[in-house]
């Protein structure tokens, strides 16, 4: 029985061995508390200084899969920003985050947006001294962190662990991918073009995407800005412009409009100007329609920390 089991564990293994995108874990660890503590911190406006603009003004996780549906946000004082804001839902499998990868990780990522003048226009400072002001948050960080004055470490940390929490499994695709259902014929054809027309070569492993820094415009030359949030304005080296970490298309139906810039409105336009600047072809209609019916199985459940409330 033992053996077969192992056999069987082994089999599972080979085939998922063999597929460049694997599944979503159903569950991921994390701290509970310091998540609860990092969600009431992700939705109050109080790390802003207009007092408006939270983190889920622009990660808006309910409605919008974790982003604003904007073509770039605007922030702090309605400030225009120069990027479209990504999700962050699944953020924690990118290896790097921003469009330019410049955070390493979701705790370096939070000083980002706290202290950006078009985003909540803080110092960590104003933020440790408005927290510590309130009694509610002392006494919560106090039972998480065992510490009676508030550090922004810590602010950052909550955050991160919530965002950790951020997943959303059991997508169509990831259980198809788990030998658990069937994908209608057409999912299933757009699922084989992302894989032999190249796309997997960019969008692969858990977020199809979020794993490597790419060009846009391998093929045909794609427009550039100096204020487009690429590699370049971190390496100034020629090569990095339009050199972007790979967005996840993880419940891309539901993240639009697309690119780093918001120009691209339709998952249907995003697919054909990937296929034309970076695989150097134009696809038909019907091969559009596929891949678009395919994109739409990798929409997720939401996160079980939002559930029930
Ligand atoms: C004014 C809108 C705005 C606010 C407020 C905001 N963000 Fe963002 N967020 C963005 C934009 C735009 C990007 C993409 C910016 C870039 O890459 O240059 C982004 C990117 C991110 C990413 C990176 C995701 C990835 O895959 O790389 C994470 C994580 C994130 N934000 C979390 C937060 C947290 C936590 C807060 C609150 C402390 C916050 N954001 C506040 C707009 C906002
Ligand atoms: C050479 C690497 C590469 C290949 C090949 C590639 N992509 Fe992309 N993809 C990227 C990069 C880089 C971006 C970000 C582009 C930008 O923001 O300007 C992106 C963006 C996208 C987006 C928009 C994501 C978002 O959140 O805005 C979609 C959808 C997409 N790709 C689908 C595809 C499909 C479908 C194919 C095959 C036809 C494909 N890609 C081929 C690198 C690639």
């Amino acid at each position: 029985m033992v053996l077969i089991i192992i056999i069987v564990l082994a089999l599972i293994n080979m085939v998922y061995s063999y597929e460049p995108v694997q599944p979503i874990p159903q569950r991921i660890e994390y701290d509970r508390e310091k998540a609860e503590l990092g969600k009431l911190l992700f939705f109050d406006p109080i790390l802003a200084k207009d007092n408006r603009t939270s983190c889920a003004y622009c990660h808006d996780l309910y409605t919008k899969c974790g982003t604003d549906h904007k073509p770039v946000s605007n922030g702090f004082h309605d400030r225009k920003g120069k990027a479209n804001a990504l999700t962050v839902f699944n953020a924690v499998f990118n290896f790097r985050l921003f469009w330019n990868g410049r955070a390493k990780n979701l705790v370096e990522q939070i000083y980002g947006p706290v202290q950006n003048p078009v985003e909540m226009n803080m110092t960590t400072k104003e933020v440790e001294e408005r927290l510590n002001n309130i009694p509610f948050y002392r006494k919560m960080f106090k039972k998480v962190f065992g510490t009676n004055k508030i550090k922004f470490e810590q602010v950052a940390e909550a955050i991160a662990e919530f965002e950790k929490a951020l997943i959303t499994p059991n997508s169509k695709f990831d259980k198809f991918l788990r030998g658990e259902i069937q994908l209608s014929e057409e999912e299933l054809e757009g699922y084989k073009l992302f894989k032999k027309l190249g796309c997997i070569s960019c969008h692969n492993g858990i977020n199809l995407g979020g794993n490597s820094f790419q060009k846009v415009g391998v093929l045909h030359s794609y427009p550039w800005h100096e204020y487009y949030p690429d590699r370049y304005q971190i390496t100034r080296d020629e090569f990095d412009k339009n050199v972007f970490r790979v967005p996840s298309l993880r419940n891309i139906d539901c993240t639009y409009p697309y690119f780093h810039d918001g120009s691209i409105k339709t998952l249907e336009d995003a697919v054909q100007l990937m296929a034309y600047y970076n695989l150097g072809f134009k696809l038909s209609e019907e091969e559009i329609n596929k891949i678009v019916a395919f994109l739409k199985t990798l929409r997720g459940e939401l996160p079980e920390i939002l559930k029930g409330n």
